[in-house]
C-alpha cells in the first residue's frame, strides 16, 4: 500500500517557489542576484492597519472567533461590496477565510466531484489547476493569446463548456499577466455564461485595485446581475493593502455555498487569525489612501519595464492594464545560444540560462501554462528594475 495518496501524486510543486529557492541559492553563493518573481507588494502594511492589531492584542481579541469571520469583518465586507463594486450582500452571503487562496481552495473542496470540469483561462496563476485536482476535479484550459492581450474570447469559452462544467475561474488583473478585461470584454463571456445556468462563476479579484491609465474595474456579478445566484466574488487584503503575511481572504455568494465552504473550513483551519481580522477590518473600513499611492507607483514600474523590454532584441512585451506583472513572449528568441553557450529551447531553459548568467531570476511561461513567455513581478524598487532589464537586455543582445 503506497503511503502517500493518489490525489497527491496528481499535484505538481509549485514552479515558483523552485525559481525563489534556486536564486535563493545563487545568492547565498555569493552571486549578486534580482529576484523578480515574488508576487507581493514591497510596500509596507499602512501603520493604521498594524495599530488595529496592536490594539486587537491589547483588548485580549486572542481567541477562537467565528469560524468563517467575526461580524464586524463581514459587516465591512459587505460595506466593501457595495461601495466599491455595487454589489449586495448580506453578512450571512460573506465567508472569510485565512487569504484568497484559502477561499478558493474551500469553494472546490466543497463543490467538486470526480468528473467536474473546470474552465481556466491560460495563461493563468500557478494554483488554478492544482487546487482543482486536490479537490478531485479536472482543469479545462482555455487559451488566451498574447494577440489578444492574453484574453480569452466568447466562442473560446463556448467551445469550453460541456455538461460537467461545473466552474469557470476569471481573474481579471492578472496573475501572471496583468490582462483586465473591460466591462464590454467581461459582458460577452458573461452572456456566454447566461446561456449555460448549469455553470457558476469564481471571479477571483485580488488584483481589483492594480488598474491604470483610469482603467473601469468591474466583476461578472455587477456586470451581469443574472448571474449573480451562481457567482462567487473573491477578494481579499493581501495585495490591496500590502498584508499578504497577515493571511485575510473573503468572498461573497449565495447561502448555499457560503454555508458548504464554513464546513470544509470548520474541520480543517478553523478561523482565520483573530487579530488578522480586526486588522482587515481597519484596512476596508479606514482611509484609502495607501491604495492610490501604490497604483501610481506600480503603474511607473509598469511603464519603466514594458518601455525597457521592448528594447531587447527578440523579446515582445505587451502592456498590461493592471496587476504588478509583465508577461512577455520570448519566441524571437527560440533556437539561439547564450554567451555560455546554453540553447534557449523554450521558456524554462531561456529562465535558467538568465538566471545562471545574469543573476535575474524570473518565472518561465509553462508554469502559466502559455509559453514561449516568462513573468516579472515588477513589484520590487525602480533602481532594480532598471538593473534587471539592463541584465535582460545585455543577455538578449549577447544570443547568437
Ligand atoms: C490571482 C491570485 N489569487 C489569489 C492569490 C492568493 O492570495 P492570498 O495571499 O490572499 O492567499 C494570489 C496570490 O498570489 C493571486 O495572485
Amino acid at each position: 500500500m503506497a503511503f502517500l495518496s493518489d490525489t497527491l501524486a496528481r499535484v505538481k510543486p509549485s514552479p515558483t517557489i523552485a525559481v525563489t529557492n534556486k536564486a535563493r541559492e545563487l545568492a547565498e553563493a555569493g552571486r549578486d542576484v534580482i529576484g523578480l518573481g515574488a508576487g507581493e507588494p514591497d510596500f509596507d502594511t499602512p501603520a493604521h492597519i498594524k495599530a488595529a492589531a496592536v490594539a486587537a492584542i491589547e483588548a485580549g481579541r486572542t481567541k477562537y472567533t467565528a469560524v468563517d469571520g467575526i461580524p464586524e469583518l463581514k459587516k465591512a465586507i459587505c460595506a466593501k461590496f457595495e461601495r466599491e463594486n455595487g454589489l449586495s450582500y448580506k453578512p450571512s452571503q460573506i465567508t472569510v477565510a485565512s487569504g484568497g487562496k484559502q477561499v478558493l481552495y474551500n469553494a472546490l473542496v466543497a463543490t467538486l466531484n470526480p468528473g467536474d470540469e473546470v474552465i481556466i483561462p491560460a495563461p493563468y496563476w500557478v494554483s488554478y489547476p492544482d487546487m482543482v485536482l486536490l479537490a478531485g476535479g479536472t482543469p479545462v484550459f482555455v487559451e488566451g493569446r498574447m494577440e489578444a492581450g492574453y484574453k480569452i474570447s466568447a466562442e473560446a469559452l463556448e467551445a469550453a463548456i460541456t455538461p460537467q462544467t461545473k466552474w469557470v475561474i476569471f481573474n481579471s488583473p492578472s496573475n501572471p499577466s496583468g490582462a483586465a478585461y473591460t466591462r464590454d470584454e467581461l459582458k460577452a463571456l458573461t452572456d456566454v455564461l447566461l446561456r449555460h445556468p448549469h455553470v457558476w462563476v469564481m471571479s477571483d479579484d485580488m488584483y481589483e485595485h492594480l488598474v491604470f491609465g483610469g482603467f473601469e474595474f468591474t466583476t461578472p456579478a455587477q456586470v451581469e446581475p443574472g448571474l449573480y445566484d451562481r457567482t462567487l466574488t473573491c477578494n481579499g487584503v493581501s495585495k490591496a493593502y500590502a498584508m499578504t503575511g497577515w493571511r485575510i481572504g473573503y468572498a461573497g455568494g449565495p447561502e448555499v455555498l457560503i454555508k458548504a465552504m464554513a464546513k470544509v473550513q470548520s474541520q480543517s483551519t478553523s478561523n482565520p487569525c483573530s487579530i488578522s481580522q480586526y486588522a482587515a477590518v481597519a484596512a476596508l473600513n479606514g482611509p484609502q489612501d495607501y491604495i492610490t499611492e501604490s497604483r501610481v507607483a506600480f503603474e511607473r514600474r509598469r511603464d519603466l519595464v514594458v518601455a525597457a523590454l521592448n528594447t531587447c532584441p527578440g523579446i515582445s512585451c505587451p502592456v498590461p492594464e493592471g496587476a504588478f506583472y509583465v508577461y512577455p513572449s520570448i519566441a524571437g528568441l527560440i533556437g539561439k545560444t547564450s554567451a555560455a553557450g546554453v540553447k534557449i529551447t523554450d521558456d524554462e531553459t531561456f529562465a535558467t540560462a538568465l538566471l545562471e548568467e545574469t543573476g535575474v531570476a524570473v518565472v518561465f511561461g509553462a508554469a502559466f501554462g502559455l509559453s514561449p513567455a516568462f513573468r516579472i513581478s515588477y513589484a520590487t524598487s525602480d533602481a532594480a528594475l532598471v538593473d534587471a532589464c539592463a541584465r535582460i537586455k545585455s543577455f538578449c543582445e549577447g544570443l547568437k
